[in-house]
């Protein structure tokens, strides 16, 4: 069954003159229409390549599969070593289709030990390694440029300890995931022969969830990944259409476009799931990094972009939706509800004098998350604030490759009416340059010397 986008709440009929008309979609029909013929055009060519990753991936999908039917059968431990798009992903569908405590269970009820680890805090690699053997461990270096220095931290010293305790056996423990072509671990991964998967050149990372990025980790944990490219395949055939009325992705990013001109600079996505949690973190990602650019595609400096937030209901209903219903008229909130919990529990009876939390008694907790997205969906509408709720039917393999293929798609349609680059990430990669520099590392001088020549900061203003 496929996703659901209920706009409803985003027009005028709904939110009175906050709301978008239905002449504000025909005014800016022929940029919508642009964008969808833009991004068919470029199906698969360029950094579009992420648009055919359901299609064309059968022999490295049947790879995956028995490697890491493999992994399961030989090790305790699955780690990904990896940031930003080499790492949300993972963690995103992880955290949707495992048990919410899938390590914490009992050694037959899961398969292997899962961690992501997307940080180079010294304190959570001791964290790691207290709690896993290497020896019983494989790790998945996922990065696609090979040089990024979190990354190659991590791969660093973890091959170091590899060495010392597993000895000439050390580099079966390691899988790369990387470019073919370009970069350091490419290099690395033919000179110790490890096991290699490739991210396809015109994949960037934030798109790369449905490549072996994000295809690997997902298959060890037996999570099936031939329905995750299934469900992303079914959704992309549903947005085939150049009328936003008739493809829910052009729609919700005509609208997202629509907002952002009426003064919406913040997009909130708040999944009523906590499985569907780190799906916001993803989320926020691929918003944040494909739309957030200085300049348009003439050189002009626009600044686009709309600030992502996270947030998880019922839970940030007691922390951000007082902001959310009474504060500024500066955001749109998303909504993701899902109909059919994989796992409901009735709400026992027991307090037949108190009639304040009776009236909860015989419902399931399914009911009450849901009623929840409902009355806080009404209190937004109620005080105009623009929302909208993408409802999945149960979370699975097929809905989720159907979630992300839709927010894929929607960001690409809005980076094109934007009428920025959506693929490129100068302002990640001028971190990345200053952090090189930093270090001194060889080819970075200039930038060492700008950073060197940069005002410094005033005494006065660190009380
Ligand atoms: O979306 C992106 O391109 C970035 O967030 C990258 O995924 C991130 O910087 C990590 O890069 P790499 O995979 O080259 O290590």
């Amino acid at each position: 069954m496929l996703i659901k986008f209920d706009f409803n709440n985003m027009m005028e009929s709904s939110i009175g003159d906050q709301g978008i008309k239905e002449s504000d979609i025909e005014a800016v029909k022929d940029k919508a229409k642009d964008a969808y013929q833009y991004f068919e055009q470029n199906r698969g060519k360029g950094w579009m390549e992420w648009s055919e990753l359901p299609y064309n991936q059968e022999n490295v999908v049947r790879d995956i599969i028995y490697e890491a039917a493999e992994i399961r059968a030989k090790y305790k431990n699955f780690v990904v070593l990896g940031i930003g798009g080499s790492a949300l992903g993972p963690m995103a569908v992880f955290n949707a289709l495992c048990h919410l405590k899938y390590n914490d269970l009992e050694e037959k009820k899961r398969g292997v030990k899962f961690y992501v680890e997307d940080n180079v805090d010294p304190e959570r690699m001791y964290a790691l390694l207290d709690v896993i053997d290497p020896k019983e461990t494989v790790f998945n270096v996922i990065t696609k440029s090979g040089a990024t220095s979190e990354t190659m931290s991590q791969y660093l010293i973890i091959t170091d300890i590899l060495k010392k305790k597993c000895g000439e056996e050390w580099a079966k423990h390691i899988i790369a995931t990387t470019s073919e072509n370009k970069g350091n671990l490419i290099k690395l991964a033919k000179k110790e022969g490890f096991k290699t998967y490739f991210i396809p050149e015109g994949v960037g990372g934030r798109f790369s969830e449905l490549c072996p990025v994000g295809l690997l980790p997902a298959a060890v944990l037996g999570i099936d990944i031939i329905s995750l490219l299934r469900g992303a395949s079914e959704i992309d055939k549903a947005c085939n259409s150049s009328d936003p009325y008739k493809n829910p992705a052009l729609m919700a990013a005509t609208l997202q476009f629509i907002a952002m001109n009426k003064g919406k600079n913040i997009s909130v996505m708040m999944p009523y799931a906590d499985s569907l949690k780190l799906m916001a973190d993803w989320y926020c990602q691929l918003w944040g990094e494909s739309l957030g650019k200085a300049a348009d595609l003439q050189g002009n400096i626009v600044h686009a972009g709309q600030t992502p937030v996270k947030a998880l209901g019922v839970t940030d209903q007691h922390s951000q939706v007082q902001l959310y219903t009474e504060g500024p008229f500066d955001k749109v909130i998303t909504l993701i509800g899902v109909k059919n919990f994989r796992k409901d529990i009735e709400i026992a009876q027991g307090v037949e004098e108190f009639p304040d939390v009776n009236f909860l008694c015989g419902h399931t907790m399914g009911e009450l998350i849901n009623t929840e997205r409902e009355a806080t969906e009404y209190a937004l509408t109620r005080s105009k604030h623009m929302n909208n709720t993408i409802l999945l039917d149960s979370v699975n393999a097929n809905t989720i490759g159907q979630l992300m293929m839709f927010f894929q798609l929607e960001t690409a349609y809005v980076g094109k009416m934007l009428n920025i680059d959506t693929f490129n990430q100068p302002g990640v990669e001028e971190g990345k340059n200053a952090t090189y520099a930093m270090f001194n590392r060889k080819g970075y001088e200039a930038k060492k010397a700008e950073l060197d020549a940069a005002p410094k900061k005033n005494a006065k203003y660190i009380i």
